[in-house]
């Protein structure tokens, strides 16, 4: 979802916030834009010049309007208020044009505010809510004549989760405010880096300043200061060193995105398991202490928290529920001191999730987290973080995030019940598998299924306990790439009401593990095959019932996890079949930081 890129220093504005907003793709977005402040040399005024495009972001060259600088800020934008047009893009100009503005976010109550704004005389331009701050800002500064203050007043006017930017043409000045949207600096040589994440400015440095909610930044000719925005008291800096362990954002010879990030995976569920007894053992020991488990997460981390909630069930007996991020609001007055909640998440930013998490801690429940990336809202919000260490995943289809959470569930379940070595021991062999398994063969099977799969609108994949949740995560990629109707569901409820769908030649997949839910699965599939489903098996093991069958690799604990691959690929091949950008799938954005 949108990102803040600003940069002071002595290099070309332009081309450093042009390459921090690619860096920024990842997260989604339809249009963007640049500001910078240009100097007369010879009366020294200053002014801000704002080029905006509409689509992804190009080559320098189309910004040749934006004269060189060595200060601006810039703005992907994902839109939430207003159609998807050059006006709405970000920064949006104050009405004399002494300072730009971008924001990410939603400003919930945004019809007040303009309502107020329009009665005393303020008359807006665009469709966002965004330009409300701007006009809000322009009120305050009518009223106190300091920029920082009127930004800190208008800020706090504002409701709900909002990180705004601004560049101003005096003073060599960028301020930031933070309230739930994510907001770091980073300190290059003589450089600053006002971002919405740390990827984004990591191949340029190694030292971070995380902006907390409610925190302030402000560079003003030459210094750089924190504040509480509340009482506007100014703040200790303190600069942390950054641990991305892979830090580069490139295809490395695939076609795309996905696809290195679907063969990455026999790597990364290794990396995710990299942890001795004694790491594991504070999460461990909280489990052993709490009254309640729950894991929690949103769309395909979701489904990850129901897995490990359903490893930490199966494996270590433990009742763990998993929650949806999104749906907190009849369990918050149940959280206690003694619960605890594990945040699932690849981005650490998603709102939804924060929230619960949030919502968690105030009622006093210790918080586990398992996120991708490091120095992240929900890594810093919770009392045992721990890591996937996947690299970044830049196709806004999580895939390689996924298996790693998975693993690292079945880690932490089985270290629970004091058999780690089983889980590193199936996730290892796993990883041999794969690197087997991922061949020509494999891909041309695939392809074969993705053939049939091309014409239908309708798809079902059945799984039943370990292979439900990853039921759901396949149905979830077929629509999320293929832009086509596939619903997970589990087995068991086919009889009661699903059936009713099958028609002759409908697809049906079924997942099937070499364990004590395989003969009501077969049961499962003999019932739709017999209403006519053209039925293809993911399993070890070859069916007379499948009309098409892909092999997945033994997994042994670590089955379930070998089978959601096919669908990674098959969501992969269906939507350049079709020829859509599996790396961008429409409306959607990898990190969703507004709820
Ligand atoms: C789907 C997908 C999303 C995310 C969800 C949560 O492929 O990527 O469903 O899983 O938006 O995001 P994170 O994991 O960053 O919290």
């Amino acid at each position: 979802m949108c990102g803040i890129f600003g940069y002071i220093g002595q290099g070309d504005a332009g081309q450093n916030i042009l390459n921090g907003l690619k860096r920024l793709e990842y997260r989604g977005y339809d249009s963007w834009g640049v500001a910078v402040v240009s100097r007369d040399r010879q009366n020294g005024d200053s002014t801000i010049e704002v080029a905006k495009k509409v689509g992804s972001i190009g080559a320098l060259e189309e910004l040749k309007d934006l004269p060189k600088s060595n200060i601006g800020i810039g703005h992907t934008r994902w839109a939430t208020h207003g159609g998807v047009t050059e006006v709405n893009a970000h920064p949006h100009y104050s009405t004399d044009h002494s300072f730009v503005l971008a924001q990410n976010g939603i400003v919930e109550n945004y019809q007040e505010l303009k309502k107020e704004l329009a009665q005393k005389g303020y008359s807006f331009s665009t469709e966002t809510d965004t330009e409300i701050i701007v006009r809000n800002v322009e009120f305050r500064l009518s009223q106190i004549n300091n920029l920082k203050e009127a930004v800190r007043k208008a800020f706090l006017d504002l409701k709900g989760r909002n990180t705004i930017i601004v560049l101003s043409s005096e003073h060599n000045q960028v301020i930031a405010v933070r309230n739930g949207s994510p907001l770091v600096v980073g300190i290059g040589d003589g450089e600053y880096f006002f971002a919405s994440d740390t990827l984004s400015f990591a191949d340029k440095t190694d030292e971070v300043i995380y902006i907390d909610d409610k925190q302030m930044v402000e560079y003003k000719d030459g210094d750089l200061k924190l504040f509480d925005v509340e009482n506007n008291k100014e703040l200790k800096i303190k600069i942390r060193k950054l641990d991305h362990e892979d830090v580069s954002i490139d295809k490395e010879g695939f076609a795309h995105f996905m696809l290195k990030e679907i063969v990455d995976q026999k790597h990364t569920i290794r990396e995710a398991i990299q942890y001795s007894e004694e790491e594991m053992e504070p999460i461990v020991n909280i489990i052993k202490n709490s009254r309640n488990i729950y894991t929690v997460g949103a769309g395909t981390a979701s489904f990850a928290a129901g897995q490990i909630a359903y490893f930490l069930r199966k494996y270590a007996g433990v009742n763990a529920i998993e929650l949806k991020s999104y749906e907190m609001e009849s369990y918050k007055e149940l959280f206690t001191e003694n619960d605890l909640l594990i945040a699932v998440s690849q981005s650490g930013e998603t709102a939804d999730t924060i929230e619960a998490v949030e919502l968690a801690k105030q009622k006093g429940a210790k918080i586990g987290s398992i996120v991708n990336m490091v120095g992240s809202t929900i890594t810093r919000l919770s009392d045992f973080p721990y890591f996937l260490r996947s690299g970044p995943e830049i196709c806004v289809v999580s895939t390689k995030a996924f298996t790693a959470m998975c693993s690292w569930g079945l880690l932490l379940a089985l270290s629970v019940k004091g058999e780690a070595e089983k889980a590193r021991k199936a996730i290892n062999n796993l990883s041999e598998e794969l690197d087997r398994h991922l061949n020509e063969d494999f891909f041309a099977c695939v392809k074969k299924v993705t053939e049939k799969l091309l014409h239908h609108e309708h798809i079902f994949v059945l799984g039943r306990g370990q292979n439900y949740y990853l039921s759901l995560e396949a149905g979830l990629k077929l629509k999320e790439t293929a832009y086509k109707h596939t619903e997970g569901f589990a087995a068991g409820e086919l009889k009661h009401g699903v059936i009713a769908l099958i028609e002759k030649g409908t697809p049906i997949f079924v997942l099937i593990s070499e364990d004590n839910s395989k003969s009501d699965m077969l049961s499962a599939a003999a019932e739709v095959k017999a209403r006519g489903a053209h039925l293809i098996g993911i399993a070890t093991k070859e069916n007379e019932l499948f009309d098409d069958f892909i092999k997945t690799p033994e997994g042994d604990y670590a089955d379930s996890i070998a089978n959601i691959i096919p669908f990674h690929l098959l969501a992969y091949y269906l939507a350049v079949e079709l020829g859509y950008n599996p790396d961008k799938p429409r409306n959607l954005a990898k990190s969703v930081t507004v709820k």
